[in-house]
């Protein structure tokens, strides 16, 4: 009897415990691996004192600006470790099952960030300017412990600026928020039909011309509708310079696409010797797959891929270097009796077989310079469209270069296993889930939410292979910066925990508990958004 009294008092002093101090949950985007929450929580005043290692410098400073930014608190850095109310140390004894993990403990006492990495400290600050709450006038945080690693190494956001030029604001803008989804990969797409968008020494009419159209199609493809205005607009190299550095403070890699051997009328608009045809042409306002392609039996066209390259990567420290490769109109090399002579005399029986030989030259070019060559899944000589005849696309003897990193956008599932199982890395960027061009009835939030970067079909001992995933924003009908932000956002949220997340800890009403919090974010930054089901 007395020990059944005593039971049912601690149990009522435990409610009363409980009651009294709530477990207030993390609503973290991307939603943590691992939360255990002990009862309590630690108040900041409005003097909130940091202590961090030398090595983690750059994340403290960030930490402090956006404590600054977010919730006008004034930082104090302190020496002793003892005095800190945030401590952000890099340790070699920590481990975590991928990179970029971080651990971070809330206690009465102080909030304690620990990684192996600089990278994974910035991704512990990331979840915790998203765990402070504002009460009484104090900011609050909940006590725990996360223990956070990605589920993939490969988190992409792509940008298309080639169709529409945005500037470097609103670059910088995107690299935020992609630094706050732990998104680590900025995939430029800087060259296209429309517009080349990056200065080349080397060549300068690729700017004086290729940035330059007179008129763009509008609505959506095959309107038939033009604007009768001008667009353009480039980045210089300082330009360049400026964003990659402003990225990689936030352990971001800009990975420039520089498409070949298709999607290149604008540079063949300035340097019609590079096109097969060698006639001057107009860089295009049309939308849709073009005709013109370069001539890549041109050794000229070959010298210049590679003095692009040279150009690139003394701008880009990416180890990879993205040709695009993609939906590629074989037309004007079936009509070319010079491309054909080469076909013969290197016994390459179709176009699509030049394109995975051509492909591997430029694979041996960019090796030699010290990269690693991606490309859009067209690469590996398979037929994706229409406009390619079986004629065009048979007899494909060639095998695509090993390590290449393999985008995949289009085919079913099959032919990403089967790529997988050829050897290639792959990084998911499937159409129907990941194109933020689509628009929300074809793409709604759940459904880009719902994407699983590894295919249901995939063995599981392949499931390394798939690095992880993309999320595109073309860019031939968003004009406007606020026309790009509807479609990018809330959408690029939903990615983040596709690519984040383990996918037995994705839970979509987690995910829309802690959307609030960056939609007061857009709000209070002036950034629209699309529907939010
Ligand atoms: C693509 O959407 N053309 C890669």
């Amino acid at each position: 009897m007395k020990s059944k009294l005593s039971l049912f008092l601690i149990a009522s002093i435990l409610l009363i415990a409980c009651k009294e101090t709530p477990i207030v949950d993390y609503q973290i985007i991307p939603q943590p691996n691992s939360i255990i929450y002990s009862n309590g929580t630690i108040a900041l005043t409005n003097n909130v004192k940091v202590f961090f290692t030398e090595d983690v410098t750059n994340e403290a400073d960030l930490l402090k600006e956006y404590l600054i930014a977010d919730f006008g608190m004034n930082i104090q850095t302190v020496e002793n470790e003892k005095d800190a109310d945030i401590l952000l140390k890099l340790d070699n004894q920590y481990s975590s099952e991928k990179e970029d993990g971080y651990k971070m403990d809330v206690t009465k006492k102080n909030i304690a960030i620990t990684s192996n990495s600089q990278a994974g400290v910035l991704n512990a600050v990331q979840s915790l300017r998203q765990i402070i709450t504002k009460e009484d006038g104090k900011f609050v945080v909940q006590q725990g412990t996360i223990n956070d690693y990605p589920a993939f190494e490969w988190r992409a956001f792509m940008l298309d600026e080639a169709r529409h030029f945005k500037g470097k604001e609103v670059v910088k803008d995107l690299l935020d928020e992609m630094a706050l989804l732990k998104m680590n990969v900025f995939h430029w797409h800087l060259t296209d039909d429309q517009g080349w968008r990056i200065e080349i020494k080397k060549y300068p009419k690729l700017t004086e011309v290729e940035a330059y159209r007179d008129s763009t199609e509008i609505n959506h493809f095959h309107s038939d509708l033009y604007d009768g205005k001008p667009h353009s607009g480039f980045y210089t190299q300082e330009e360049i310079k400026e964003l990659v550095e402003y990225a990689a403070k936030r352990h971001i890699v800009i990975v420039p696409e520089f498409e070949m051997p298709g999607h290149s009328s604008a540079p063949i608009a300035a340097y019609p010797e590079f096109g097969v045809t060698g006639k001057q042409i107009k860089v295009p306002g049309q939308f849709g797959v073009q005709y013109d392609i370069y001539d890549v039996t041109n050794p000229i066209v070959l010298d210049f891929f590679s003095d692009v390259f040279d150009e690139l990567i003394a701008l880009f420290p990416s180890p990879v270097i993205h040709i695009g490769g993609d939906e590629i109109r074989y037309n004007q090399w079936n009509d070319s009796y010079k491309v054909k002579s080469y076909m013969r005399k290197h016994g390459l029986k179709t176009p699509a077989e030049l394109q995975v030989f051509f492909t591997n030259n430029i694979s041996n070019m960019l090796k030699e310079k010290g990269k690693r060559m991606m490309g859009w899944n067209d690469i590996t000589g398979a037929q994706l469209h229409e406009y390619q005849s079986d004629e065009d696309t048979k007899d494909v003897s060639q095998k695509l270069a090993d390590g290449t990193i393999v985008q995949f956008w289009k085919g079913d599932s099959a032919l990403i296993v089967n790529t997988i199982e050829n050897g290639y890395d792959v990084v998911n960027s499937y159409h129907n889930y990941t194109y933020l061009d689509y628009n929300y009835e074809k793409i709604p939030l759940t459904k880009a939410y719902s994407f699983n970067p590894i295919p249901n079909e995939l063995p599981k001992e392949l499931e390394s292979k798939v690095l992880g995933m993309g999320c595109q924003m073309w860019g031939e009908f968003i004009p406007t910066v606020e026309d790009m932000q509807k479609k990018v956002f809330p959408r690029i949220a939903a990615y983040s925990e596709c690519a984040w997340t383990l996918p037995s800890n994705k839970n979509y009403d987690n995910f829309r508990k802690s959307l609030p919090y960056f939609l007061n974010r857009w709000d209070e930054n002036g950034v629209v958004y699309g529907p939010l089901d």
